[in-house]
């Protein structure tokens, strides 16, 4: 859903010349540009066609989104009658020579209406936002289930139904509701794809739901929006959401387990035994059982490497197997030292895990 671009509000600027064009004007030279700078800039930043909740994707997303225009809108008359209020203020009632002001204190009118009006305000939007929570947090007679486990800095996701186990990106159908519980291994961290949900944090040993609805497939950005170390920054989420026969296709590919490799992929195959990989990582239908690291059975098919740092292509699968400290700071997987012919053999085998 998108919005049209709305046209940033010029009633403060018109309010503020029309009070004295002389201070006006000697002001204007600096909070003029400044205030069309800000209007330009922001609807800009705020509204253009980029991964925000104000571009939203879901039913949860939707509903989301609406309580925050609401919330917005009544913000911004506040904002512009209080504003308005004292710069009128300020320039009608200035100093002025032989100007007495009308002295007066109290009026039990106004202090009853700015009482009642501002609780009735918080009021309406606390109905409206336990709503807008009990919405979005309903998950449907047959969600789907995957259970998220946060690390640093990586994402698992569980298929408990599918019994399936991938990293970093989450397949989902369009038009089924998934149900996400969220945990984590070390640190707290927090799952946020703003198209599609809310944020919500991966705590240890205190699990969460967040549920969601993809209306179209595509692939969904996310990111970890809780600091929880030196990778945070790096700790990408993608939710690629398919139409029900292509996730179905995805779920059968994911469940095979790999398929034995063949001429430089076998080499890389051996030099993952021989080195410590596998006591970190699992390779479905291998000997390599780890879970400290992402599963990788299916590594080859995936967009990108490192939960999002890298393109995965067979060059940066080398660079990142290389030295995987430069491409991701904080990485948990140390350099191995590996020789280019290493490398190469290793690239070729974790291409060949489709
Ligand atoms: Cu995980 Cu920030």
């Amino acid at each position: 859903m998108h919005h049209p671009d709305h046209e940033p509000d010029h009633c403060l600027i018109r309010l503020w010349f029309n009070l004295d064009r002389q201070i006006a004007r000697r002001r204007a030279q600096i909070i003029g540009p400044l205030l069309a700078l800000v209007a330009a800039l922001f609807p800009r930043v705020a509204l253009a066609d980029i991964r925000s909740p104000f571009n939203p994707a879901s039913p949860q997303g939707d509903a989301i989104a609406n309580l925050f225009w609401f919330v917005i809108v009544i913000a911004a008359v506040i904002f512009v009658g209080v504003e308005g209020a004292i710069i009128y203020s300020s320039v009608a009632h200035r100093d002025r020579p032989g100007r007495v002001p009308s002295q007066f204190s109290g009026s039990r009118r106004v202090e009853i209406a700015w009482t009642i009006a501002p609780a009735l305000l918080l009021v309406i939007v606390f109905v409206l936002t336990v709503r807008t929570m009990n919405q979005v947090s309903e998950p449907g007679s047959q969600p789907l289930r995957v259970d998220v486990l946060a690390h640093q800095w990586w994402w698992e996701f569980r298929y408990p139904d599918e019994n399936l186990v991938t990293a970093n990106e989450l397949h989902v159908p369009v038009g089924r509701t998934v149900e996400l519980r969220l945990e984590s291994t070390d640190v707290i961290h927090s799952f946020w794809v703003p198209e599609l949900a809310g944020k919500v944090d991966a705590n240890p040993g205190h699990p969460y739901t967040l549920v969601f609805t993809a209306q179209k497939p595509g692939t969904y950005l996310g990111q970890c929006s809780e600091f929880c170390g030196v990778g945070h920054a790096w700790m990408l989420i993608r939710v690629i959401a398919q139409t029900p026969s292509d996730y179905e296709a995805w779920v059968q590919a994911e469940k095979r387990p790999a398929a034995p490799p063949t001429g430089l992929a076998s080499e890389g195959q051996r030099i993952f035994m021989q080195q410590p990989c596998q006591n970190c990582h699992t390779i479905a239908g291998t000997a390599a059982s780890g879970t400290a690291g992402p599963d990788l059975t299916h590594v080859g098919s995936r967009q990108t490497i490192g939960a999002g740092v890298l393109a995965n292509t067979p060059a940066n699968m080398e660079r990142w197997l290389q030295n995987p400290l430069a491409v991701k700071p904080g990485a948990l997987m140390p350099n191995f030292n590996l020789t280019p012919d290493e490398l190469r053999a290793l690239a070729a085998y974790m291409e060949s895990l489709r």
